[in-house]
């Protein structure tokens, strides 16, 4: 009699590790496809060189109003020694020390097109 109580549970102890594993099996057949979907890579660092001539256009709508014409200074500085590219880029897209930031109001392509002004027409 208690015999064959033991082996019941012991059964009933096999029936339920063979439910919970066969639960846990079955997964691992997934993930074995990852993709090849590198497509959004193109954003942020696009080494855009800007344009001058659209640059002076872009000057005279946002920056003269502070800078002058031709970058001779008023309420902002002169320009005439920005003559680093990068670091004009900085500036605009950051602003600082009174004057805004114009990453966002202007596109990427404005913002190279405008630093390419400075650094090349207005700066000497
Ligand atoms: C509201 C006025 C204002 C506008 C508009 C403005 N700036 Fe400025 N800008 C300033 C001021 C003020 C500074 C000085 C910031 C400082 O001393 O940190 C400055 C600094 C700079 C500098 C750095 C000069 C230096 O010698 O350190 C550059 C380059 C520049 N601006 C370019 C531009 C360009 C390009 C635009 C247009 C997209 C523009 N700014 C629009 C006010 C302005």
């Amino acid at each position: 009699m208690l015999k064959n109580k033991k082996f019941l549970v012991s059964l009933l102890f096999l029936a339920l590790i063979m439910v919970i594993s066969a639960c846990g099996g079955g997964g691992g057949e997934e993930g074995s496809e990852s993709g090849g979907d590198n497509g959004g890579n193109g954003g942020g660092e696009t080494t855009a060189q800007g344009d001058a001539a659209n640059g002076a256009e872009v000057y005279q709508s946002n920056c003269m109003s502070c800078h002058g014409q031709e970058g001779a200074g008023g309420s902002g500085p002169a320009l005439q020694a920005s003559s680093d590219y990068d670091s004009v880029i900085q500036q605009v897209k950051n602003g600082g020390g009174g004057m805004p930031a114009f990453e966002g109001q202007l596109s990427e392509q404005e913002i190279a097109d405008v630093s390419a002004y400075i650094a090349e027409k207005v700066a000497k």
